[in-house]
């Protein structure tokens, strides 16, 4: 890893305070830019964007939603340079649609038949975009319109199968009759990366997007528990992308949004199993635009949130940690059987690269003990009950096992979370940081919470203050691999902090002790930087995102950025939950020492109605690249709610100005370090 040495290594710069403002807020001697908006044109000829509901071809423009990105340097030549802080491939997940801003009027319902042109954009505007951005000499921020190596890869983009679910049954599709082949990515939330120069990026919420139910008598019965338990049980499919009545001639690239299995045909006829086409890790090779993205299945089929690898240690096996982001779901990690070759760093075949340490190893799942410390529990066929029997979803080989990793998981006895979002590995010492973004009051019950979930309280929201019980602000949970090794199989932790307002209960909700300028709700997006200071990796900055539910009627979301500690520097502590009517109950758990207005500090609040995810620097730590994510989402195309990024500069725009996701580029106005 590039680093860059800053001595001394603290945050420098005066908080911001929490607002309503539609603008990005950064603190005094910061500059904001914007790149990479919703519909900007990424290759020649195409038009500029008009943002008035008419624009077309988003396959070669920036997707909605822009969410996690990262930085790929390029030297002045195009040649990938992981030291260059000027010229870089910026990879930015575009994980969904404010759709109503993308159509003249708003959109058809999706009760009717869609139309095809409006189905088309929609389907576009998601996936992956890899642009060719650089600074120019005033320090000017651009993407070069006509660079041959930006590049939209959209939900219809061709990608292969590897690991040991390629070719499985359950994956064979009309469209791959083998199943070691399928098309596209959808619902790209968090990311990873690899030392070798690739990008991961992460299916998310792609179940919603299928048309299934009233198909269960066509069904095993195993296909409809693993289908509810992935929630693809949807009537319309979340854009009724299936209902349009295409003109390409398979009509294919709509009606597979239509997972509906027919009595009595074979699986290779229609599209019962293009829903175990998603929910897989990605590998895209940014440097090659030609070369075809590669679903890794030997890390598991999931609500993949984020995939962020531990150390790379030579002669160790390197792992990942993913987060499956839905209330009540896991914590994974991916274990290669291939102990790390430094020399593949540099290697020029990729992807190839990825088959080596991807395509083979263990999956497992975290179980969390009251004691602080836990295991990590293997999903191996044959193993833990993860077998043929009828009464454990009667598995049939490892393939079915990483599709229905999540019954794998429930089967070993697996600890369901807070809502498992980004995960992040400390530079310093391979300490795995993991986002618990929020739960309901069914999610988490009073009777419910436990050592490492451990709050149940009431966060009122929205203007009427609704009741809002669960663990309504969630937390930062860390671990410390056994051995700080990415090979363990068990490990310790504590809760490093808890999301909560300054206002609420010191002693049971707000437990990390937030002032008004760290308090925060909802922690999603998760990075550390590259920094460090002149006695090595001692401080790195832990760059925290929201997506907030419940503090937005106080402020709109926000990033702040961290210099925790280290896993057992707080204790054991017993707080009291209390639930509806006043009745209490006692949890134990494990909290870190709290935060100090030195180490912890917000750094940023975006503009109306977005989420602030996505988070990069330039390897010289002096360029940040932040994710606005949907601002104005709740709006109208005759009332926008924000008008981001045109109010950028006054706070306001035309009142008919829509609002777009964006690339919020900041920079030190001296030039320094960012925070520091
Ligand atoms: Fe797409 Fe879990 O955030
Ligand atoms: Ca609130
Ligand atoms: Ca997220
Ligand atoms: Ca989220």
């Amino acid at each position: 890893t590039t680093t860059v040495t800053v001595n001394p290594a603290t945050l420098g710069f005066t908080a911001v305070a929490k607002n309503k403002l539609d603008v990005v807020t950064v603190p005094a001697g910061y500059t904001v830019q914007v790149i990479n908006r919703l519909g900007d044109p990424i290759a020649s000829g195409v038009a500029a964007y008009k943002n008035d509901g008419t624009d077309t071809n988003f396959a070669q423009r920036i997707g909605d939603h822009g969410d996690a990105l990262y930085w790929y340097g390029l030297s002045s030549a195009g040649a990938r340079d992981d030291n260059s802080s000027t010229r870089g491939l910026l990879v930015q997940n575009h994980e969904n649609i404010n759709q109503q801003y993308l159509h003249t009027a708003g959109a058809t319902s999706s009760a009717g038949v869609r139309p095809e042109s409006e189905a088309l954009k929609e389907i576009e505007c998601h996936g992956v975009s890899v642009t060719d951005a650089s600074v120019n000499a005033t320090g000017v921020w651009s993407v070069n319109q006509a660079s041959s190596l930006n590049r939209r890869i959209t939900p219809s983009t061709p990608m292969v199968f590897n690991g040991p679910a390629k070719g499985s049954d359950l994956l064979k599709t009309v469209f791959s009759p083998t199943g070691v082949a399928g098309r596209g990515t959808i619902n790209n939330c968090a990311n990873g990366t690899t030392p070798w120069g690739t990008a991961l990026t992460c299916e998310e919420n792609w179940a919603g997007y299928f048309r299934r139910s009233g198909d269960t008598a066509a069904r095993t019965a195993k296909e409809v528990t693993a289908l509810a338990r992935y929630g693809v049980t949807s009537s319309t499919g979340s854009y009724g992308w299936s209902t349009v009545v295409a003109s390409d001639s398979a009509n294919t690239l709509f009606r597979r949004w239509d997972a509906r299995a027919t009595a009595g045909a074979a699986a290779t006829t229609d599209f019962r199993n293009e829903p175990n086409q998603f929910g897989w890790v990605v590998e895209i090779d940014p440097y090659s635009p030609t070369s075809t993205p590669r679903k890794r299945t030997a890390l598991g089929r999931m609500g993949h949130e984020g995939c962020w690898p531990g150390l790379f240690v030579v002669g160790k096996k390197p792992a990942w940690y993913m987060g499956d982001d839905s209330r009540r779901e896991y914590l994974y990690k991916f274990v290669s059987n291939t102990a790390w070759v430094a020399a593949d760093a540099t290697a020029t075949d990729r992807l190839a690269i990825g088959d080596k340490y991807m395509d083979a190893g263990t999956l497992y799942v975290a179980k969390f003990a009251a004691d602080g410390t836990g295991t990590w529990l293997p999903l191996v066929f044959g193993q833990n009950g993860i077998t043929a029997s009828a009464a454990n979803y009667a598995f049939a080989d490892q393939a079915d096992v990483l599709v229905n990793a999540r019954l794998a998981a429930d089967t070993v006895g697996a600890t369901p979370m807070d809502r498992p979002e980004w995960t992040a590995v400390n530079p310093a010492n391979g300490q795995v940081y993991l986002t618990l973004t929020n739960n309901n009051a069914a999610g988490r019950p009073l009777a419910g919470t436990d050592a490492a979930n451990p709050r149940h309280y009431n966060d009122p929201n929205g203007t009427a203050q609704t009741a809002n019980y669960g663990n309504p602000n969630g937390h930062i949970i860390r671990l410390r691999e056994t051995g700080d090794t990415t090979e363990a199989t068990t490990f310790t932790w504590d809760i490093y902090l808890f999301g909560a307002g300054a206002d609420l209960d010191a002693a049971n909700i707000n437990i990390s002790g937030l002032t008004g300028d760290q308090d925060f709700s909802s922690p999603d997006g998760l990075w550390f930087s590259r920094t460090t200071n002149a006695a090595g990796l001692v401080k790195p900055v832990l760059w925290v995102q929201t997506d907030d539910g419940a503090y937005t009627d106080v402020t709109n979301c926000m990033m702040l950025a961290a210099q925790p500690g280290s896993v057992a520097d707080g204790g054991a502590r017993t707080i009291t939950n209390t639930g509806t009517g006043g009745a209490t109950a006692t949890q134990a758990t494990r909290v870190g020492a709290a935060p100090t207005a030195a180490t912890l500090k917000r750094f940023l609040v975006g503009p109306v109605e977005c989420e602030i995810t996505g988070v990069d620097t330039t390897p010289d730590g002096r360029t940040l690249f932040v994710g606005i994510q949907h601002p104005g989402e709740g709006g109208t195309p005759a009332a926008p709610s924000s008008h981001w990024p045109d109010s950028q500069a006054t706070g306001t725009a035309g009142a008919t100005v829509r609002p777009r996701s964006a690339v919020a580029v900041i920079t030190k106005t001296d030039g320094g370090v960012i925070a520091l």
